[in-house]
């Protein structure tokens, strides 16, 4: 499917099926299974349909994806939604891994969640780490729409730790994708890739 970045996703409108890939498949599986099941009820994930040692099958759910609205014009609403969105996760005393615009899906007339996606990398952590990611996941992918995080950390509505912090939180997390990307194909073109993204975190000024 589209926005898919790590592993390969395929949906027939009703399913969605993901094969993990890379290292620590199994375990990223066996991570998210988990958390969908345990939130079901709780925030708006997706249903499980079935798992195997190798895929993970949901139930389609229907949404706008949060970066196509983004590049539509809809900052502001969906900014707003990440950031009660987060407050809700964080209150179960969780955090997402891979928080952002990227693995949301919106009802297009309200804006409001209609799936939070992507929970291969949740595990009790500190809030600091999905606050700054998805600050990063803007500030990197969407630049013209970095000036309006203030509405995602305004709808948080909780206490948002200092720059120094949040960058901190981006280059460490950084790091854990250069590392992934490394043991996954040592020299190769993802590695790269984030060697340039940690070093451009690092040259960026609150
Ligand atoms: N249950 C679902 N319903 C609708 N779309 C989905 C569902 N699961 C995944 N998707 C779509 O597939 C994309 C990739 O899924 P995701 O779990 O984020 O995989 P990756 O780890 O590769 O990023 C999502 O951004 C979304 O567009
Ligand atoms: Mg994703």
């Amino acid at each position: 499917m589209e926005h898919g970045y790590t592993n390969s996703t395929v949906g027939d409108g009703a399913l969605v099926v993901k094969c993990y890939q890379g290292p620590e498949a199994a375990t990223r599986l066996g991570t998210e299974s988990r958390y969908l099941r345990r939130l079901r009820g709780r925030l708006p994930v997706p249903r499980v349909h079935q798992v195997t040692p190798t895929s993970l099958t949901t139930r389609f759910v229907p949404g706008a994806h949060g970066q196509d609205l983004l590049d539509e014009g809809r900052a502001s609403e969906v900014l707003t939604e990440c950031g009660r969105v987060l407050a809700r996760i964080h209150r179960l005393g969780i955090v997402h891994g891979d928080y952002g615009p990227q693995n949301l899906l919106f009802d297009p007339a309200t804006f409001e969640a209609t799936a939070i996606l992507d929970w291969e990398w949740a595990h009790p952590g500190a809030p600091v780490e999905d606050l700054a990611w998805c600050e990063w996941i803007v500030r990197m992918h969407h630049p013209e729409h970095a000036a309006l995080l203030d509405r995602f950390f305004t709808a948080y509505a909780a206490t948002v730790p200092p720059w120094s912090e949040r960058q901190a939180a981006m280059l460490s997390r950084c790091r854990a994708l250069l590392d992934f990307c490394a043991r996954w194909e040592p020299g190769g073109g993802g590695e790269k890739l984030w060697r340039e993204r940690l070093d451009l975190t690092a040259s960026w000024a609150a």
